[in-house]
């Protein structure tokens, strides 16, 4: 098992491709944390799973400060947590833009402060495919995912020895467009998966395995993946 003995704590880890990278590391043998907002899908999440629930909020620097108080130095964290809202750039809220910096953007940063990891561990932060592709109404999420790989490759150089990268998933079919109209989601993810070269939209374990190279491959730091199923290319 590559990570026995190991401690993990993955920050929006209740949901999607941080439950995939949570369930996929307590497999490989360590001992898990998931943290995120909602007590309600943390606790089962992590009974399913074998891992620790504690609440925290990435939006405040004194919730973050304390998960990590209470769970010490540990070997590997990763960050999946995020809440977006964006709209057309000339008419979204500000407020709404402000929200999603804060919990992607900034959530990222607290987590990458306040995280006591041990030399050659690891810190893997999640972007998305609209740095690099980007699409009408969602510049907002774009300049987060921009900014979440420009800050994975900074903290590379400045946390040294612990190791650094940013993965950023294609269109991955998780959760987060749980808000969607369910035929408007099927739509979109069966248009999505014709358009790949790989005929198909992600699954969390795709992102989660590509989390789990990071952790386990020593000379893996500052990198950026774009796991996409051939977008990029296509
Ligand atoms: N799925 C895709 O197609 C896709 C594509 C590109 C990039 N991504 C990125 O991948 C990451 C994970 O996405 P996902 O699809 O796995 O989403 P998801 O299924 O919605 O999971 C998001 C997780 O983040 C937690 N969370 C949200 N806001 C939080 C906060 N303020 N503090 C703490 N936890 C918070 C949620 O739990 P609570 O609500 O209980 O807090 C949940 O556990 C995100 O950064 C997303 O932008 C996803």
């Amino acid at each position: 098992m590559l990570l026995a003995g190991q401690k993990v704590v993955v920050v929006g880890g209740s949901s999607g491709i941080g439950l995939a990278t949570a369930e996929l590391a307590k497999k490989e043998g360590a001992e898990v944390v998931i943290a995120s907002r909602n007590k309600d899908r943390l606790t089962p999440a992590a009974e399913k799973i074998g891992a620790t629930a504690m609440v925290a909020d990435v939006t405040s620097d004194d919730s973050v400060a304390a998960l990590f108080k209470s769970v010490g130095v540990v070997d590997h964290v990763v960050v999946t947590a995020a809440q977006l809202r964006s709209g057309p750039f000339k008419t979204v809220p500000m407020e709404d833009v402000r929200a999603t910096m804060e919990g992607k953007f900034w959530g990222a940063w607290r987590v990458a402060r306040s995280a006591e990891i041990r030399k050659g561990g690891s810190l893997t932060l999640v972007s998305g495919f609209l740095s690099i592709r980007p699409r009408p109404a969602s510049a907002i999420v774009g300049a987060a995912n921009g900014a979440i790989e420009s800050l994975a490759r900074s903290l590379a150089l400045e946390l040294a020895p612990v190791r650094v990268n940013a993965v950023s998933p294609g269109v991955i079919d998780t959760p987060i467009r749980a808000a969607m109209p369910e035929a408007t989601r099927q739509e979109m993810l069966a248009k999505t998966a014709a358009s790949l070269p790989v005929g198909r939209v992600g699954v969390g374990e795709d992102i989660a395995r590509q989390i789990l190279a990071f952790m386990t491959i020593g000379f893996a730091t500052g990198s950026v993946v774009y796991l996409d199923g051939g977008a990029l290319v296509s």
